[in-house]
């Protein structure tokens, strides 16, 4: 028994995902970034991404945003179905990374233990964590959706940062620290996350 389903078995097939990997020259991984709305998340997944589109490189980017627009549009904002949201995303990122595609998952993701079992889903060092380390009275200042104005307001309730937690990465692999009036360019930072891939 495989969660609700019984009398299901794995299929195997010899083309594999290193056979995948050889054929796009490329390593299959997940570059998961988390932080607050706000905090650049898009906007460094999506600078990254170029520079791999550059280089040659195949990615693909799972937007939270985007994601619940389809795939997770019966989801909510409340902690189970945020929880259900990055295990599902967690699932299609590792097929992507089984693919032998650079995977890049941009979403809140505000809970320490979904961000982790997503890690386990995948071989050690196919997941890399990127934290968008940047402080909410930045995000807010840039408000660029006029959400957090919103959550101020009581209008939105269960905002991320507002009256919703979110809980930064103990042991992620990539910290992009912004300090108010001191922030690195999106750019500045999609090297940063190439430096390391490299
Ligand atoms: S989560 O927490 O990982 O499930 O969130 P995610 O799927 O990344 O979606 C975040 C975007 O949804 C919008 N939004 C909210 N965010 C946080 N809290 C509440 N209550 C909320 N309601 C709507 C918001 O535009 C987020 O986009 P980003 O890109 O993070 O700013």
């Amino acid at each position: 028994t495989v969660g609700n389903s019984t009398n299901i078995k794995w299929h195997d097939c010899p083309v594999d995902k290193k056979g995948r990997q050889m054929l796009l020259n490329q390593k299959g991984c997940v570059i998961w970034i988390t932080g607050l709305s706000g905090s650049g998340k898009s906007t460094v997944a999506c600078a990254l991404s170029q520079i791999l589109y550059q280089r040659g490189k195949l990615s693909y980017i799972l937007d939270g945003d985007n994601v619940r627009h389809g795939l997770n549009r019966d989801l909510s904002f409340k902690a189970e179905d945020r929880a259900e949201n990055i295990r599902r995303v967690g699932e299609v990122a590792k097929l992507f990374a089984d693919a032998g595609v650079i995977c890049i998952a941009c979403l809140i993701s505000p809970y320490r233990t979904d961000r982790d079992s997503c890690r386990a889903m995948l071989p050690t060092g196919d997941f890399i964590e990127v934290f968008m380390d940047v402080p909410l009275q930045v995000c807010e200042a840039r408000d660029p959706k006029g959400l957090y104005k919103l959550a101020r307001a009581g209008k939105i309730k269960g905002f991320t940062g507002i009256d919703d937690p979110y809980e930064p990465p103990t042991d992620c692999e990539i910290a992009l620290k912004c300090e108010v009036g001191d922030c690195a360019s999106p750019q500045q930072m999609a090297d940063t996350v190439v430096n390391f891939l490299e």
